[in-house]
């Protein structure tokens, strides 16, 4: 039997919750048309009650109890918007078990606990919807599963991550410093509560595990994704990079399925600046996917923010009303990552070491006869090709900055001479390693 009135409690009502109880008040008789069905917001469960909110919500609805939301009965549907593993994880496994649907936004929980999420949807017959969690307002989780299932998909490039795309947009348009950026990005609701998340990459890698476990049919342990950040970047290098070499540098997801294994890493990379993804600016995200009978596809929009995310979440909760009002919920999937039975390929990952491509460098040296040729040597005897080399003027002192561009090469190679390099005695500091992406 189906039902006329959903019951929805909601977990976390802070930048994304209040975006989710705005839509849903907002666009009440539109959603509840599409979805069959009333729409009740029946409790929402925060840290501290006190806390004055943006929204309006009747006396006795707000509780710091979100135990009592998970076992009230009467609830079908728990939207968990906490963030973060714990006490996330324990929340949605316990409302599964009480056969509760389930949406989030929660990209960390999802990458790092992805099997026992589905297993225990799959055990319990509920769905589980997380288009929230990649690229904000982007329906990128429903195209993957759905609009693309017809492809084998050979590879995805994305721009993930919202506050470091933004950062770097600040730093190289607008010659704003790091710090002054990141705090730009906090006040506007797109950082992570711990913004490291965002600049590491870390964020940006829990997104790419989502995006490929799905887009491969697999599953990608979390650990195994590369991860660098973007905190080494200077202004100069946006500099260097477009006008010596014709580049734009972003941190992207990349997610590539050849001869039988994965490549899944999120790094800085230079890409074309005549490629799509390189006029992807702020906090837009895009992901570039490549799919065996459709081509290249791109999806683009906000992937950060209060009102974009709530876009996709209410989007889901629709999804997931619809399927309760009508009585077919967890009957033909479990959510996104389809039904059972199903065979994860658990497709292995290819060690970063083995990856081939160019690379850009960026070193400072003293100013000395003889120290470009003992770089090259070591280039040379690492089997690294040098495409292009440029020494700036000092500015100050008696170091200069050195920009290398190499030919192709491999990540193993690379890295060695990296470390042979920055041993030498006339370089200073670390070595700046940017790989270079075609994005195709
Ligand atoms: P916020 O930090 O703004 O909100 C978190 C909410 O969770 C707050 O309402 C907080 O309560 C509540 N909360 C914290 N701990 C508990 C607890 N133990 N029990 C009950 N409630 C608790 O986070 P966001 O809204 O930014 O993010 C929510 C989720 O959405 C995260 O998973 C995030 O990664 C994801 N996301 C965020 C996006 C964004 O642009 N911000 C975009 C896409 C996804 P209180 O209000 O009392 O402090
Ligand atoms: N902190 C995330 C970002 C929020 O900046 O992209 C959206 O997932």
């Amino acid at each position: 039997m189906g039902k006329s009135t959903i019951r929805i409690g909601l977990l976390g009502m802070g930048t994304v919750g209040t975006g989710v109880v705005r839509l849903l008040t907002a666009h009440r008789a539109d959603l509840e048309r599409k979805a069959g069905a009333k729409l009740e917001l029946a409790r929402v469960a925060v840290k501290d009650a006190s806390k004055p909110r943006d929204v309006d919500l009747p006396k006795g609805m707000i509780t710091e109890d979100a135990v009592s939301v998970l076992r009230d009965p009467s609830i079908d549907l728990i939207v968990e918007l906490i963030g973060g593993l714990m006490p996330a994880r324990m929340y949605v496994m316990e409302a599964i078990k009480a056969k509760k649907h389930i949406v989030t936004a929660n990209k960390a929980l999802l990458a790092e606990h992805w099997a026992e999420i589905v297993g225990a949807a799959r055990a319990n017959g509920v769905e589980v919807y997380f288009e929230g969690a990649v690229g904000g307002g982007i329906p990128i989780i429903q195209s993957l599963s759905e609009g693309l299932a017809a492809n084998r998909i050979e590879a995805i490039f994305g721009i993930v991550n919202g506050t470091s795309n933004y950062i770097l947009t600040r730093m190289d348009k607008d010659g704003k410093t790091f710090p002054e950026a990141l705090k730009e990005a906090q006040k506007k609701g797109y950082a992570e509560a711990d913004p490291a998340l965002d600049v590491g990459g870390g964020d940006a890698a829990h997104k790419l595990t989502v995006l490929t476990s799905l887009a491969f049919e697999t599953t990608v342990p979390f650990a195994s994704v590369h991860v660098e950040g973007i905190e080494d970047l200077t202004p100069q290098d946006f500099v260097w990079a477009r006008e010596e070499f014709g580049y734009v540098v972003k941190l992207l997801a990349i997610a590539k399925q050849e001869e039988g294994k994965l490549e899944v890493r999120v790094h800085p990379a230079l890409l074309p600046e005549t490629h799509l993804l390189a006029d992807v600016d702020g906090a837009y995200n895009a992901i570039y996917v490549v799919g065996d009978a459709v081509g290249a596809t791109m999806f683009y929009g906000l992937g950060a923010g209060q009102m974009p995310t709530a876009s996709a979440v209410v989007s889901d909760i629709l999804y997931v009303a619809r399927s309760i009002a009508y009585d077919v919920a967890g009957r033909a999937g479990w959510g996104p990552f389809g039904d059972i039975p199903h065979t994860p390929v658990n497709l292995p990952v290819r060690p970063m070491e083995e990856l081939t491509c160019r690379y850009y460098l960026r070193l400072s040296a003293m100013d000395q006869p003889g120290v470009l040729s003992a770089i090259a040597k070591i280039l040379a005897d690492h089997r690294v090709s040098i495409a292009a080399v440029v020494q700036k003027e000092r500015s100050k002192g008696d170091k200069v900055p050195v920009v290398i561009l190499t030919y192709e090469a491999l990540e193993k190679d690379m890295q060695e001479a990296r470390r042979q390099i920055e041993s030498l005695p006339a370089v200073k500091g670390k070595i700046v390693l940017l790989r270079v992406e075609r994005g195709e």
